[in-house]
């Protein structure tokens, strides 16, 4: 799930910057000519990173007009796909998973976290307008649960202090360091591996 109800208050321009340009001009080259219409989702992708996480009306005409297609192809892209946000989620978006491997490692306790430090309600913005949370469904690093998104960062085993210790963190505008909790290097066992230990690179 994500934020699908559009902003009422919205932008009134919207362009991409002199990076994102030139990152766009290299998306829209990967695809066959008469066929630039398909750089359609990173392009959105790209609008909602420059825009602190949300994708605001003129930024989807903006790309519409910049693939020359209506509007409505792109409005129609940017409302079905739930990686979109369409109203502000704050510069640092928190999606912490609540799914079951997740949930029974004590991830509502960093739910609990998110509510004491960010705001009682998910996709409410903290008092500083920088923050917001919500639960989202499993996010494919369950052997790591619990595990939380901070905007392309995963953050993985977590507990309630680290968790606060993060949020602390990008409340106060700084960046933490994404990956384990723990220490693990990726998703190795924790304590020594204990299979295939003859094989060398296993
Ligand atoms: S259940 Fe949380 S990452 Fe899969």
């Amino acid at each position: 799930m994500s934020i699908k109800k559009i902003s009422k208050d919205q932008p009134e321009k919207f362009e991409f910057n002199s990076d994102n340009l030139e990152l766009s001009k290299i998306i829209i080259n990967k695809y066959p000519k008469g066929k630039q219409q398909s750089a359609v989702m990173p392009l959105l992708y790209l609008v909602q990173k420059q825009n602190n996480n949300w994708i605001p009306l003129v930024g989807m005409k903006y790309i519409a007009k910049m693939l020359d297609i209506p509007y409505i192809k792109v409005y129609e892209v940017a409302t079905f796909y739930t990686m979109y946000n369409l109203s502000p989620v704050g510069k640092y978006f928190i999606q912490v998973c609540t799914t079951t491997p997740c949930m029974i490692r004590g991830a509502y306790k960093i739910v609990e976290a998110c509510k004491q430090k960010i705001s009682e309600n998910e996709n409410v913005l903290s008092n500083n307008k920088t923050c917001s949370w919500m639960e989202v469904e499993c996010l494919g690093a369950c052997v790591n649960a619990p595990v939380v998104q901070i905007n392309e960062d995963y953050f993985e085993d977590l507990n309630k202090e680290k968790a606060e210790k993060i949020i602390d963190k990008i409340l106060n505008n700084e960046k933490p360091i994404p990956g384990s909790y723990k220490g693990r290097n990726n998703s190795e066992p924790e304590n020594k591996r204990k299979s295939l230990i003859e094989e060398k690179n296993a």
